[in-house]
């Protein structure tokens, strides 16, 4: 059975390809030479030792038959490694390792490996190629879509970074296999999110992906054909959706605030920041805090009278089929609310909530207009004791 998936990413000057699905690293090479034109120069491929001792032989190795000359450059594991010092290390491999103008960078791992590897390659000699291989859930239906590159400074996350499109992006959804629970919730509440901002059908499909979900027996599932054919399909129809978003807004400008603007895509965001924030970025992955920001939202919405009570449910319960979420109820609220007060997106007024009329129907809206006394009760709602 032919389990794969491709989506073509077009721009009006560019374009390249999402391929999906199981086993495709042992030919990674042969994709790569692909996505390069047939040209196999040098290849520069950064991970991580974890991710590296898992799937870096395989790929290296395929590399390395389609006529690659591979230099593999590692970085530490975890978001404190998506800095400037990474990334000068990073460049100084790439010079003194002579890559050209003419090779490529590959990036095998999550969103911190994807983000860094690819703000390095915009920059290296101006900007040489770029290829995904994300092995997240999390990278595969979010973070490898849309060209967002760069690295974290000592005044926030994402702060230094370049819009930088890759060549070719390959998602081999058997490296799902390996991934910590915590990470595939964290996957999961992002795919959520993109459901419940997209459509119904995409949301439909999502929990009902979830209603089958079960940690214990994730990694068998595997043996399944109909099981890996599900998930090709889910992380397809995921990418796909990104991709739309992306294509119609790809620089996310200010101005664009309708329902398919790039900004939609920070549904349950803005509580996520500012619980990661006052929680020192340790307690919480990201796709975790965004799963408790879907639930703020949600709540927020229908206390603005804009979304119905079954919808919340609705959102909540598919949320609680992702996993375990880390309890916030012992963190005050008022610290939590406080960080909007130096959030820069206030200082130009831009801080907005993403909100839901109905599933996939989302609305923007500013931070002014919403009272401090229903985000007060809403955070008490959503963490009952
Ligand atoms: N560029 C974008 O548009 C965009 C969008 C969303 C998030 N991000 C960024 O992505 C980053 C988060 O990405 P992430 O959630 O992938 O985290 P991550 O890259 O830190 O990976 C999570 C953990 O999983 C491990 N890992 C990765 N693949 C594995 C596998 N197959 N098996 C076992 N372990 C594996 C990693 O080593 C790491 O410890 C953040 O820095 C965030 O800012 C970027
Ligand atoms: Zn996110």
């Amino acid at each position: 059975m032919n389990q794969t998936v491709s989506i073509e990413f077009k721009y009006p000057k560019s374009g390249y390809a999402i391929d999906i699905g199981p086993d495709l690293l042992p030919a990674s090479g042969e994709w790569a030479k692909k996505c390069l034109g047939g040209k196999a120069g040098k290849a520069a491929l950064v991970s991580n030792a974890k991710v590296f001792g898992l799937y870096g032989d395989v790929i290296k190795q395929s590399l390395e038959k389609a006529g690659f000359d591979v230099f593999v450059c590692l970085i530490g594991d975890g978001e404190k490694f998506k800095s400037f010092k990474t990334l000068q290390k990073t460049l100084d491999n790439f010079s003194e390792s002579r890559l050209s103008r003419t090779d490529v960078v590959v990036a095998l791992g999550g969103g911190v490996i994807g983000d860094l590897a690819g703000f390095a390659a915009s920059i290296y000699l101006r900007g040489v190629s770029f290829l995904q291989v994300p092995t997240t859930l999390l990278s595969m239906i979010d973070s490898s879509v849309g060209g967002k590159t760069g690295v974290n400074s000592s005044y926030g996350k994402n702060l230094i970074g370049a819009f930088y499109q890759p060549k070719g992006v390959l998602v081999d959804v058997r490296t799902l296999q390996t991934l910590p629970k915590r990470e595939l919730t964290a996957g999961f509440c992002e795919a959520i999110k993109q459901g419940a901002i997209a459509n119904r059908k995409l949301f439909d499909q999502t929990a009902a992906f979830l209603k089958t979900y079960n940690p214990k027996s994730f990694v068998r599932s595997f043996d399944n054909e109909d099981f890996v054919s599900g998930i090709v399909s889910l992380t397809g129809v995921q990418i796909a959706f990104k991709a739309e978003i992306v294509r119609g807004d790809e620089r996310e400008s200010p101005d664009k605030i309708d329902a398919r603007s790039r900004k939609i895509l920070n549904f349950g965001h803005t509580f996520a920041h500012a619980l990661e924030k006052v929680t020192n970025y340790r307690y919480l992955k990201h796709g975790e805090a965004v799963g408790h920001g879907i639930r703020f939202a949600a709540e927020l919405s229908k206390k603005l009278g804009l979304l119905s009570p079954n919808k919340v449910n609705l959102l909540n319960d598919v949320v609680r089929r992702a996993g375990t979420l880390p309890p916030i109820g012992n963190i005050d609220p008022r610290i939590v609310f406080e960080t909007f007060k130096y959030d820069k997106k206030l200082i130009d007024n831009s801080l907005q909530w993403i909100l839901l009329k109905d599933l996939g129907k989302p609305v923007i809206f500013p931070h002014a207009d919403v009272p401090q006394s229903a985000l007060m009760s809403t955070f008490k709602d959503i963490t009952p004791s």
